[in-house]
């Protein structure tokens, strides 16, 4: 079942149109639909039936309370980059021991926050890391619960920002090196190894970078064991891909099988951090043609969307699906196009050499499979505002976050003392 589709010549996100929003909150807006989200949670939560094993959204995919919220009442825990996603998680009611920190550069007044918060797991990725960590433990009297990232150096096979499991990559501690990282913090008195981590890269559309890096890592937790380490824990990282245009992601099922099959007789209790298969296909930028401009090379779809609003396009050469509102007549033509959004620069666009129904201001489009990295990485460029939130159950809708006030935005602002008032 999709929750956003056609109905009576109108798109509908679940039982509420999306025009009906739009008139009430204005465009641009994104939507999310709580069944969907409802529904990505399921399939992780059945997938890991039967096996020691738990699930923590990686909320930097999507970081509304509302929606962590959900989450966390299914049971998710966090996966958590910042103290910032940190307060978001526990003021979502997620509780602390299910948060998991992640993250190639914690500050030390960041371990100290996250310990004093008591989260359940700090992910380590160096070992300037672990002597950190290890100080800052030792300050509050305790012990911190950790693993060790490592970087399992294979190719997930996605676009070059955000493969994470390579050599050349900042992140974990090489593979080959890990022995003696585990060394250093079985040294330290203020930290408890409990595991070892990875994460290979996001938009993963095949399962055998996940199988070669398991099986690396499997090979690693040997030796580690050999060396005298306790490895309770493996934590597997997110990265499942998700539809945008003709993919073919695995289903949650066969990535389980892979992972239950590669890791049998392993004795580790497993994790999981899916960010973009939780939300990406569940949330939708809904935006309103400005105008369009014909020109000799192309025409322009100019939309009150834009980079800030949705950077991926232009960041990643990512395909969005784009649809119009109202429902296309099937023998309609189409013309091809540039949707472009309103900001100086000729990185602003959401796609290039579209073939849409023919469009004209006023018109409503919907951007599809933009719940994950669309609104945490938006920014206010151009003095645009934020655009706000909203999410669908059924045919109830509600803002999650609303859009700032241009006042707002200045008033968050100061000018420095030496300067004279503005005279009025
Ligand atoms: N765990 C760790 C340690 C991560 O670094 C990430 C994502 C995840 C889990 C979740 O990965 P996911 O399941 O969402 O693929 N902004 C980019 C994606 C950046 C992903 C960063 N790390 C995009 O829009 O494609």
């Amino acid at each position: 079942m999709s929750f956003f589709e056609y109905r009576n010549g109108e798109m509908h996100a679940e039982g509420v149109t999306l025009a009906a929003i739009s008139a009430q909150v204005g465009t641009p807006f994104y939507c999310y639909s709580a069944g969907a989200l409802r529904a990505a949670w399921r399939e992780f939560a059945d997938g890991i039936k039967g096996m020691n094993a738990s699930v923590c959204y990686a909320m930097k995919a999507n970081s509304n309370l509302a929606v962590i919220r959900l989450f966390g009442e299914m049971g998710a825990g966090a996966d958590i980059v910042s103290v910032g996603e940190m307060r978001r998680a526990l003021a979502a009611g997620i509780p602390a021991e299910r948060i998991i920190y992640s993250g190639v550069g914690k500050k030390a007044s960041e371990l100290m926050e996250a310990l004093q918060a008591k989260v359940g797991q700090i992910n380590v990725e160096s070992s300037a890391e672990l002597e950190t960590l290890n100080a800052v433990a030792g300050q509050l009297g305790v012990r911190a619960n950790i693993t060790i990232r490592v970087n399992p150096d294979v190719d997930a096979g996605t676009h070059a920002k955000i493969t994470t499991g390579r050599k050349e990559n900042k992140f974990g501690i090489d593979i080959d090196l890990a022995r003696e990282a585990f060394a250093l913090a079985g040294r330290l008195p203020h930290l408890k190894v409990v595991g070892v981590a990875m994460h290979i890269g996001s938009q993963l559309t095949s399962l055998d970078p996940y199988r070669a890096a398991i099986v690396r890592v499997r090979e690693l937790i040997g030796q580690l064991r050999a060396d005298g380490h306790r490895i309770d824990r493996f934590d597997i990282g997110g990265g499942l891909g998700i539809v945008y245009a003709d993919e073919k992601p695995p289903s949650i099922a066969d990535f389980m099988a892979v992972v239950a099959r590669e890791t049998e007789g392993l004795g580790c209790e497993l994790t999981f951090e899916p960010g973009r298969r939780l939300v990406g296909e569940a949330g939708v930028l809904v935006s309103e043609v400005i105008l369009v401009k014909p020109g000799a090379a192309k025409t322009f779809v100019i939309v009150d969307a834009a980079m800030n609003d949705l950077i991926r396009p232009t960041l990643y050469e990512a395909w969005h699906d784009i649809l119009p509102v109202r429902q296309p007549r099937q023998d309609a033509a189409t013309i091809r196009c540039d949707i472009v959004g309103p900001i100086c620069e000729s990185g602003d666009f959401l796609a290039q050499n579209r073939d849409l129904p023919p469009l004209a201001a006023g018109d409503l489009v919907m951007i599809r499979s933009a719940g994950a990295y669309g609104a945490v990485m938006a920014s206010s460029y151009n003095s645009r505002p934020l655009v706000p939130e909203v999410m669908v159950d059924g045919t109830r809708f509600a803002v999650i976050r609303p859009r700032p006030t241009i006042d707002e935005m200045l008033l968050a602002e100061r000018f420095p003392p030496w300067m004279e008032p503005v005279k009025a």
